[in-house]
């Protein structure tokens, strides 16, 4: 079959490497794709989000599936868009419905669809524009810290934990008042904090079954000890050893089957990955939230660990035939650090070349804000590489990606050396 995979990161790249092994596959595209998709399959030159410009491109490469990476196109409504259209209707397209999407496009919704099935979250009140002084007042009644929420998609900035009232107050009036999130601040969830590891899940679903695959941590700050500024994700790694026995029944009876019927009885459509961001809390799991796709950099460590070929479980969600395949889990844990320019995520240079890439043996390496210019593959984002690794046990995993990313260079190279050694004490 011929695959068009949507988006150009580090995940996109794990999920071109994963499908170009598929016996299924004929022609694999990704659109727009970077110098390291380039290698699993033929990139093309579209914007993820120009709905008509990929429909043109299906129909004239003879896209069988769509596979969608990152969440916008997905809140714009892409399943949608190939559904009502004509010519499209027999492409499968990977994702959910704008309507399953607002799982991750609006936070008020999530929160509500998880009171409806009773799926445990932390409490929260919800406030509109106009509604400030409400909220403060709301905020008044909490202990700090208070975690305010933008409502809308946000690109992972529109949360604000802060233990300072004011501080809070000064946060949603930015929001309700003073539009720094634009639309998406315009409604603000504000919750109950709580205290826990956390930890990420994904299931694939056809609407009716699903596949738990595997969990994985990500590190989210820049600096070292989970300090400084939250960036796209700094490394991650799966296993996870707390998510194992009662904890993953729970899981999986108090918030994957909820989830999945809820979806079902009230008619949205949802035929893809779900995320759920978990926390655990003295051995209870809460949902911190849903997103609609799969992580970034959860994928490079979670894809990896897939034997089973992904082309094939991804092709029986067209006739919701799931339940027929099993999962087939790599035992090795996988480790993966990511490579960021310096500056990152504040200001930073790019156009940087990239050496000693063809030099790397034991470690994948997944490209994100990379670029091909001439024979060289230069830096093109905050972002750069993630070097992922398997192994018997985490921290060889590391040992391996930390020797590989040793060989690779570019002006201000910087990597956390600390991924995954929270977790190392718990591996026994
Ligand atoms: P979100 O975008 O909802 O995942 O929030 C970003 C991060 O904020 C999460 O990964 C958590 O680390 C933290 N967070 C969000 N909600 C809460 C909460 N209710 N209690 C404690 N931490 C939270
Ligand atoms: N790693 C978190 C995310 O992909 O949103």
């Amino acid at each position: 079959m011929n695959v068009l995979i949507l988006g150009s990161g580090g995940r996109e790249h794990a999920l071109a490497w994963k499908l170009a092994q598929s016996p299924l596959l004929q022609q694999l595209y990704i659109a727009p794709g970077n110098a390291g998709t380039a290698l699993a399959g033929t990139n093309a030159a579209i914007n993820c989000n120009d709905f008509a410009a990929l429909a043109d491109f299906v129909l004239t490469h003879k896209i069988e599936m769509v596979v969608v990476g990152p969440e916008v196109p997905l809140v714009d409504g892409i399943r949608d868009y190939f559904d009502n259209h004509q010519k499209l209707r027999e492409v499968l397209l990977v994702g959910p419905s704008a309507a399953g999407a607002r799982l991750e496009g609006s936070k008020d919704f999530a929160k509500q669809f998880m009171q409806r099935h009773r799926i445990p979250t932390a409490a929260y009140a919800a406030f509109g524009k106009g509604e400030t002084t409400e909220a403060c007042q709301y905020l008044r009644k909490l202990k700090p810290p208070y975690v305010l929420k933008a409502d809308g998609l946000a690109a992972g900035k529109g949360v604000v934990i802060t233990e300072d009232y004011q501080e809070a107050c000064q946060s949603l009036r930015q929001m309700l008042d003073e539009d720094v999130f634009g639309k998406a601040g315009h409604r603000v969830v504000i919750e109950e904090f709580l205290k826990g590891i956390e930890v990420s899940m994904f299931v694939l679903t056809d609407g009716k079954s699903y596949l738990l695959l595997p969990e994985a941590k990500d590190y989210k700050r820049i600096g070292e000890g989970d300090t400084g500024k939250n960036t796209g994700g700094m490394g991650a790694v799966s296993p996870v050893s707390f998510a194992r026995g009662e904890f993953m029944q729970r899981v999986q009876q108090q918030i994957i089957q909820p989830t999945i019927e809820g979806l079902r009885v009230e008619n949205i459509l949802y035929q893809g990955f779900i995320f759920f961001g978990i926390i655990n809390v003295d051995g209870s799991p809460y949902v911190i939230e849903y997103n609609c796709r799969l992580g970034d950099p959860e994928a490079e460590v979670v894809i990896p660990r897939i034997k089973s070929d992904l082309a094939g479980l991804l092709w029986a969600l067209r006739d919701q035939s799931l339940h027929r395949h099993i999962l087939q889990v790599d035992e090795r844990h996988a480790a993966s650090v990511f490579l960021v320019c310096g500056g990152y995520p504040d200001a930073y240079e790019k156009g940087k070349i990239i050496t000693g890439l063809e030099t790397v043996r034991e470690s994948l390496v997944f490209h994100a804000g990379t670029l091909r210019r001439g024979n060289d593959i230069v830096t093109s984002g905050g972002r750069v590489l993630a070097v992922t690794s398997l192994a018997a046990t985490t921290a060889e995993a590391l040992k391996l990606s930390y020797k590989n990313i040793d060989k690779i260079g570019f002006d201000k190279k910087y990597c956390r050396k600390d991924v995954g050694r929270d977790l190392l004490p718990f591996e026994g």
